[in-house]
């Protein structure tokens, strides 16, 4: 066999690692190229991000988590981008969790869906200027932005009954805060049957690890991304059913 080919023994754990890191420095490379300056600068700072054939302009500010777009969301919307065969969002009906500077919103709006955007009330004045500002005139489906509070009436601002998500999105949502296990229930309040959870993770200490563990006993858990550049992992999660009749298939 050439060595081409086949440059190195199979089963040679080293020569695996090698790969793995080769694939990921690449697939980092093309994530990260995502982003550009404006080269010029004027009276407003931005940011610039290119998805979907668009260029996406994001404000951001310094004071809060929520003010600053986290390498994580470039990730879970390349995946959306680039494997829109397997993960179709258009006219799917999507939520997306903590969307901070709301570039995961946005990137979704574009490529077809409903999409509801939520985080802190504080958060939200700079995320609803970024959506609209990068979605007006050019989604199919206009996006709400609207204050979710985790594990704080989930129930009454999205009843299980009238809200069926396809699919809810987060990026960078487990950190050393305190509200974890809120975050928990919030993922299992909007998770029902057919919906599918894509979830992009920094991991930075061991929270985050046990947070893992934990989602482990309640959803199934997929990974899709191993990025380690960038200590970030990309999952797909859907719900264990205790009256399944599935027994842990992924939802279609
Ligand atoms: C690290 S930032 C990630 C922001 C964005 N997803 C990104 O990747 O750029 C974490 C986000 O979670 C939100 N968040 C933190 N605690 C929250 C809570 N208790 N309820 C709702 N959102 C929360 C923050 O406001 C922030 O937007």
């Amino acid at each position: 066999m050439s060595t081409q080919t086949c440059p190195r023994a199979a089963g040679d754990p080293s020569s695996r690692e090698e790969v793995g890191a080769a694939e990921d420095a690449e697939l980092a490379k093309a994530i990260l190229a995502r982003q550009f300056h404006p080269s010029v600068l004027g009276p407003e700072s931005w940011e610039g991000y290119r998805f979907s054939d668009m260029e996406i302009r994001i404000k951001e500010s310094t004071d809060l988590y929520g003010a600053v777009l986290w390498p994580s969301a470039m990730v879970l919307c390349h995946f959306l981008e680039t494997n829109q065969d397997k993960f179709c969002l258009r006219d799917k009906n999507v939520i997306e969790l903590g969307a901070g500077t709301g570039l995961v919103t946005i990137v979704s709006s574009l490529l077809g869906a409903k999409v509801t955007s939520t985080d802190l009330p504080e958060v939200l004045g700079n995320l609803q200027y970024n959506v609209t500002r990068n979605t007006k005139g050019r989604c199919k489906y206009t996006p709400l932005v609207t204050e979710l509070t985790w594990g704080q009436e989930a129930e009454r601002l999205f009843p299980r009954i009238t809200h069926r998500f396809d699919y809810v999105l987060a990026a960078d949502v487990v950190y050393s805060h305190p509200y974890l296990d809120e975050l928990m229930d919030t993922f299992e309040h909007l998770c029902q049957e057919a919906t599918q959870i894509l979830w992009a993770m920094r991991f930075r200490l061991d929270p985050e690890n046990s947070f893992v563990d934990r989602f482990r006993q309640r959803f199934h858990l997929e990974r899709l991304y191993d990025l380690p550049s960038l200590s970030i992992k990309l999952f797909r999660a859907w719900r264990k059913e205790k009256r399944t009749k599935n027994h842990g298939e992924a939802p279609a």
